[in-house]
């Protein structure tokens, strides 16, 4: 480890690196311990955001409104959802909805609401680059330097006491794929436009909620194209909201996770992914469903489910893509020119350990090279490190369980992640 000499850095209790539901929530738990901590947060994006590419219109949330950033921890909280809608003169037209699971659009701007009450703890443009320590004279780290680099390139350190990385999860596309002007992950489905058609047919790629949301977007936005699902199942499969199986996503259940045997906790993520994995809401199965049907009874199908089928190859050509399409149960190849392709083929946690750079080697590690997560969402580190390292949420499946890196567990989790700062400081 070396020792940063840096003068006149500016110090701060807790230096978040992310800015989305997770430290948001990290940061509302903060202001409303009422304890006197200095905060400050790093967000690469220019200004708040929360998966602005999937905004589609109509969207819903697979979770309770009464799951937001601040309900399950302190439901007095003025940051809840509710008090979002009572700010915005919405609550009883809300009530009349009787919307368990609001708009995407919507929570989205609750978000926006609550991120702006932070806006003077919130550096936007600025990408943490590197974590490093700071050794003191008796050779101890209390102190972590956190390099920034903003949108022109220019590179700022702060000094913090506690990080918390709430980096989120990444877009994930499958090897050999490359995004370009008419191939793209999902996550860009808003963002990017695919040019002009020529071909009057998408394809889309994917098994789940993504994968459904935009084929069901595509279909419905894009005029008389015609939209190709291609997916590996027999058919969509719905996602598993029933009662007992929610359970999974308390903030209890995240107590049993955490100290079951390494066996019983792979069985619970196998039993229980169909909550969340590679699965579809299913008023969303269904409607896609009839549309198919209805198409067929009319004679002019525009939606075409590949099922047991991979998208083989997808080659841009200068006027489109050519796209392959192969039967996994005939071997049969489909061949098709599209204006574009998406890839709904979902997220992985961001990996922390490149931006921890050194200090990565004064952290413990799972057997599977991964961080290792106390209970308390603190990175076990070696004796001389006095300062906190906390994971907040994504990356931490494996040790806490599926509400990692959902919103269903976000306001409890940062409560903890404060109580555990506090303690220690
Ligand atoms: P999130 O990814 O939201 O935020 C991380 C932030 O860190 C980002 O803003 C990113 O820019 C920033 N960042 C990353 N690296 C950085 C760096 N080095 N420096 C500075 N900033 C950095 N879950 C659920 O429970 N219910 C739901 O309805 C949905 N719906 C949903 C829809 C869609 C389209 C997606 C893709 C995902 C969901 N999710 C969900 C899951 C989703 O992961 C969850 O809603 C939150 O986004 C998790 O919040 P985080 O803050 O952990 O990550």
């Amino acid at each position: 480890m070396t020792a940063a000499v840096l003068p006149n850095v500016e110090t701060v209790d807790v230096a978040g690196v992310g800015f989305g539901p997770a430290n948001l929530a990290l940061a509302i738990a903060l202001q409303e311990s009422g304890a006197p901590v200095t905060m400050a947060f790093h967000e690469r994006q220019a200004s708040f955001g929360w998966h602005t590419g999937m905004l589609i219109e109509g969207a819903t949330m697979q979770v309770s409104f009464l799951k937001d950033l601040a309900t399950m921890r302190n439901p007095g909280s003025r940051y809840t959802f509710l008090a979002y809608l009572h700010a915005h003169g919405r609550m009883p037209a809300f009530i009349n909805s009787k919307m368990l699971y609001p708009y995407r659009i919507e929570f989205h701007d609750y978000l926006g609401w609550s991120a702006a009450q932070f806006d003077a703890h919130t550096s936007y443009g600025s990408t943490v680059v590197d974590i490093s320590p700071v050794q003191g004279p008796d050779g101890h780290v209390d102190l972590l330097d956190i390099t920034t680099q903003d949108a022109d390139g220019n590179r700022h350190v702060q000094r913090a006491r506690n990080v918390v990385i709430g980096t989120g999860m990444v877009p994930h596309l499958p090897p050999g794929v490359t995004a370009s002007a008419r191939i793209r992950h999902s996550s860009q489905l808003l963002t990017h436009d695919f040019g002009t058609p020529r071909h009057g047919r998408y394809l889309v790629v994917g098994a789940g909620q993504s994968a459904a949301e935009c084929a069901d977007y595509l279909h419905r936005t894009h005029g008389d194209a015609a939209v190709h699902a291609v997916h590996s199942r027999y058919g969509y499969s719905v996602a598993d909201d029933s009662p007992f199986a929610n359970a999974i996503f308390d903030p209890a259940a995240v107590d049993d996770f955490y100290r079951a045997p390494d066996q019983t906790k792979e069985a619970l993520l196998a039993h229980h992914g169909n909550t969340n994995y590679a699965v579809v809401d299913l008023d969303l199965s269904q409607e896609l469903y009839r549309r198919v049907y209805l198409e067929e009874v009319q004679g002019s199908p525009r939606l075409h489910v590949h099922r047991v089928s991979r998208l083989r190859s997808c080659t841009e050509t200068a006027d489109g893509v050519e796209a392959e399409v192969e039967s996994l149960v005939t071997g049969e190849v489909t061949r098709l020119m599209v204006d574009g392709v998406v890839y709904a083929t979902g997220y992985r946690p961001a990996d922390p350990l490149p931006l921890l750079g050194d200090l990565a080697d004064e952290c413990k590690k799972d057997d599977s090279g991964r961080l290792y997560v106390d209970r308390d969402y603190r990175v076990r580190t070696s004796d001389s490190l006095r300062c906190g390292i906390y994971l907040h949420g994504a990356g931490t499946e494996a040790s806490h369980g599926l509400s990692a890196g959902l919103l269903s567990n976000t306001a409890v989790r940062a409560g903890e992640i404060v109580e555990s700062i506090l303690r220690q400081n």
